[in-house]
């Protein structure tokens, strides 16, 4: 590692190839410039800065926000979750058009607070500002915003920071992509017992429904040595349960030479002294492969949950979408899956109403969702994203049919749901507790291996902990527990 002092900034310039260790150490000695321009607010307003960051997407976004946050608490400003900080950080999300939706609709609100406070920075980054009509629209109707960048460039946010308390008028740094990984930037947790660690980044499938291959780019693996240092770090301060992000875990490794495969990755975190649970999102149905499922049932770390996405249960969808199998192959994936974990818990991911399905299809999904006997599954309406093949195919159905069949196929999902959660009615179960309950401040909440959340009588003390608890009651997706 160079010391911090001796880089020779000018030397290079970071669009073009250089050193990720030469940049973690830049990026650093930023923090410390931020951290000075802060203690000079801070003196002439009379308290701390204060900074709000707002999640709107995926884990992978939420880990985007840790990293951003770690940055700002490192330059001495407070976080708080209040919108009226000093700097509000929209980290947004654009999968689907609501998201965006939520987005303008907040930044009305922002823009109104500014009037009355005008030193306040307001910043908008994540998948949404990588379109350049997003940010044309936000130059016109939102022109009170301070900084917009990408996702490619979040690791130089100390930099950016930096800018963001010197400079007037609207900061614009989007990149089109990255080739680059840059490790080691401070990141604050939200939670000290649990963390997600970036496995990989962007997406190669093109599914031809979904904008985040042209929002995050192209798919990079992270080193095996990289990662495993890193849950080693975490493990070493406190974090028991790790959970390893990449929109294809299934495909980690593709591209580097030497390096491990997923399940090679797996068994290596599993040696982890300290690391009590493993996961990982997300795994694309194509690419999971026996050796996978063998290291996960062989395990005694990796939970018991898997999250696999089918989209739809009518072949002739699955092929539009361009998701390369069948509902016949995804199927015999999950026969593979129950006889070698019988006990495993599978949730998915569906879409409805995409361009060219029919009332008939939607029901081939309706009996997918019961043959595949799913935990829980995230059901969406399909939303058309600019320049994404899909956006060119037509649609079928008129919006009532799409609402129907929404709603045939969420009936569905809950009506496996809660038979096949009930099947750990009366069992005593191991749950990792996780918070005190928002409704009910005598009860903390805590998830079992499977992701099942559980609901019991307890106090903070025992957030972090792995405690015995016998599940009493099915409340259709969780269950309310006595400690035993
Ligand atoms: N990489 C993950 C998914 C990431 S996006 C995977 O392939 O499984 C999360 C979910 O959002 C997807 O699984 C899909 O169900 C949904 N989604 C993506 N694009 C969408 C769109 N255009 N309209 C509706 N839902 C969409
Ligand atoms: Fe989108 Fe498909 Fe990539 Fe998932 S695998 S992020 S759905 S393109
Ligand atoms: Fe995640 Fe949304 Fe981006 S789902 S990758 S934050 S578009």
């Amino acid at each position: 590692m160079h010391a911090f002092r001796d880089v020779d900034y000018d030397r290079y310039t970071i669009t073009k190839e250089y050193d990720p260790e030469v940049e973690t150490v830049r990026q650093r000695d930023m923090i410390e410039r931020a951290a000075s321009l802060a203690k000079e607010r801070e003196e002439k307003l009379g308290r701390r800065m204060s900074a709000c960051v707002v999640t709107f997407g995926c884990q992978m976004n939420a880990r985007d926000s840790e990293k951003i946050s770690g940055v700002l608490i490192s330059s001495g400003i407070e976080l708080v979750d209040d919108e009226n900080a000093d700097i509000v950080i929209y980290n947004t999300c654009t999968v689907r058009d609501n998201a965006n939706q939520r987005v303008y609709g907040r930044l009305g609100n922002l823009g109104v607070m500014k009037k009355k406070h005008p030193d306040k920075k307001i910043v908008l980054c994540g998948c949404m500002v990588q379109e350049a009509a997003v940010i044309e629209k936000i130059r016109q109707t939102y022109p009170f915003v301070d900084m917009i960048f990408g996702t490619h460039n979040i690791y130089k946010f100390p930099e950016l920071l930096v800018r963001l308390l010197e400079e007037d008028g609207m900061i614009v740094d989007v990149w089109k992509k990255t080739d680059s990984v840059v490790e080691n930037l401070p990141t604050l947790r939200k939670y000290p017992f649990k963390s997600g660690v970036n496995i990989m980044f962007g997406c190669d499938n093109f599914c031809s429904y979904c904008i985040v291959p042209y929002v995050r780019g192209r798919e990079r693996s992270r080193k095996s040595s990289e990662i495993l240092e890193e849950v080693r770090r975490l493990a070493d301060s406190g974090v028991s349960e790790v959970m390893l992000l990449g929109q294809n875990v299934n495909s980690y490794g593709r591209g580097l030479e030497g390096e491990l495969n997923f399940p090679g990755l797996l068994r290596e975190v599993e040696k982890t002294e300290g690391i009590r649970r493993i996961r990982f999102m997300t795994s694309h149905p194509k690419d999971l492969s026996d050796e996978l499922i063998e290291v996960m049932a062989e395990s005694s770390k990796i939970c018991s949950h898997l999250h696999l996405p089918v989209q739809s249960g009518s072949s002739r969808v699955l092929e539009m979408m361009n998701r390369k199998y069948t509902r016949e192959s995804y199927l015999k994936l999950v026969s593979k899956l129950r006889a070698a974990m019988p006990e495993l818990s599978i949730t998915t991911d569906i879409i409805v109403g995409f361009p060219g399905e029919e009332p008939a299809d939607i029901d081939e999904t309706v009996s997918l969702v019961h043959e595949a006997a799913y935990d829980n599954a995230f059901t969406f309406i399909y939303s058309k994203r600019a320049g994404t093949p899909a956006s060119n195919y037509e649609s079928k159905m008129s919006e009532e049919e799409i609402g129907e069949g929404f709603n045939r196929v969420l009936a569905a999902v809950q009506e496996e749901a809660r038979k096949n959660v009930s099947r750990f009615a009366g069992r005593t179960m191991e749950v990792l507790v996780e918070d005190v309950n928002d409704k009910d401040k005598e009860y903390v909440t805590g998830r079992l291996s499977g992701n099942v959340l559980v609901h019991f009588k307890g106090d903070a003390s025992l957030i972090g902990s792995y405690l015995q608890v016998k599940l009493c009651e099915n409340k259709g997706f969780y269950y309310i527990g006595e400690r035993v």
